[in-house]
């Protein structure tokens, strides 16, 4: 007898779990994925290898998929590869420009077109006083300590032209592709010794780095990749999650989506390359009230107006997944299925590595697993 349709999805859960087909080879290793996932690094960036099984598992050919914390757009350009209609929302300037260049790609002759019109801009640019006060700022030490004094003058007339977001398809991938290069512990890295997640404290010589010299080589790179006959060009808004209804012209199917892990922040350790995005002191105090990983300290009861968005912008019959991990992910994920289910059925939490998934409730509370996924039904 076929399943009837309330149970479709948990049968569909159930079987995720008995196969967590992720974390089989060559699904598990780290370095699994398309390329273009390396556009950017992105702390609390999703496994690629689990986005992509989440959509193909839940979701069909042609769905339309949301990922409302898009992050840089992991889940959303899985669903693209496999051709889903995929939309990412994220509240970081960074994250979107990143997520928007996965998903809408140019053409390699429009890139290399527009890196000669950038090159142009960035030699017909001169630099005012507010730009090197803009450099004064820093977390871990200053902007201008970062990078040699030629380097920190291309980096701030690249900055200033790429201010905003409103730019086309070839200039959104530049953006996010010196994003990237921005900081780092390699010879790509436009900065002095960093790291490439979290900009710390930069070490070594000031040595002059080449911005378009390093932009071309990535932009060259990223171009030589192969890409899906599937592949659908998906759409990332630089957006507040609670927006969402107002941006999309239909529910979609699916959303799936992984909420900012408890006590983790994504401006501070993103600083410098918020910096490039245009936020300056005021921002990292005050903009970033505007996010859950700041509001969800305070309650976790702001996840209430999340799922009241979830229930309002999907079809009845869609799964509504949220990965939870970090240390506390218990706590998180006790609080976020009781407020779930006030707008959505709950269908199971499927805990990684336990041989066990729970329908209304958490089993095994001592596991040491931090990577639980909450699986919910609009109905
Ligand atoms: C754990 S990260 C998601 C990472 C994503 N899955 C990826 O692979 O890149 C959570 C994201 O939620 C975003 N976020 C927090 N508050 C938001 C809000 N109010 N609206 C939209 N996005 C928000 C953060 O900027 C962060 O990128």
């Amino acid at each position: 007898m076929l399943p009837d349709a309330e149970s479709t999805l948990e049968h569909t859960a159930s079987s995720f779990r008995s196969t967590l087909p992720h974390t089989e080879p060559p699904y598990r290793s780290r370095a699994w994925g398309h390329g273009l996932h390396s556009l950017s690094s992105y702390q609390g960036k999703l496994k690629p290898s689990l986005a992509h099984w989440l959509v193909r598992h839940f979701t069909d050919p042609g769905d339309r998929v949301l990922d409302p914390l898009g992050g840089v757009g992991t889940v959303a350009f899985e669903a693209s590869l496999l051709g889903r209609t995929a939309f990412s929302c994220d509240l970081s300037p960074f994250a979107s420009a990143v997520a928007r260049a996965k998903l809408d790609p140019p053409r390699c002759s429009e890139l290399m077109h527009e890196l000669d019109a950038f090159a142009e801009d960035l030699a017909s640019i001169s630099l005012r006083e507010s730009d090197y006060a803009a450099a004064e700022f820093g977390l871990n030490a200053r902007v201008r300590d970062y990078f040699h004094e030629e380097t920190l003058a291309e980096v701030l007339k690249a900055r200033r032209i790429l201010l905003g977001s409103d730019h086309s398809r070839p200039r959104n991938f530049i953006k996010a592709c010196l994003l990237h290069i921005l900081h780092g512990n390699r010879p790509y890295a436009l900065s002095r010794v960093s790291h490439p997640i979290t900009p710390f404290s930069p070490t070594g010589p000031f040595e002059y780095r080449s911005l378009m010299e390093r932009l071309r080589t990535r932009c060259e790179r990223l171009m030589s990749l192969q890409w899906p006959e599937e592949f659908v060009p998906g759409t990332s808004w630089h957006s507040d999650f609670r927006e969402i209804p107002n941006l999309l012209s239909e529910p979609v199917n699916a959303i799936i989506c992984s909420p900012p892990f408890p006590g983790m922040r994504f401006d501070r350790p993103n600083w410098l390359r918020m910096w490039f995005c245009g936020w300056m002191e005021n921002d990292f105090h005050e903009t970033s009230r505007g996010f859950l990983e700041r509001q969800q300290g305070r309650t976790f009861e702001v996840y209430s107006e999340f799922f009241q968005v979830c229930r309002d912008v999907s079809t009845i019959g869609s799964p509504v997944i949220l990965h939870v991990g970090g240390s506390k992910a218990y706590d998180m994920t006790e609080k976020l299925t009781a407020i779930g289910s006030r707008y959505l059925h709950h269908c199971s939490t499927i805990i990684e590595n336990v041989e066990n998934v729970e329908k209304h409730g958490i089993k095994d509370k001592g596991t040491t697993s931090e990577h639980i996924l909450l699986v919910f039904e609009r109905r």
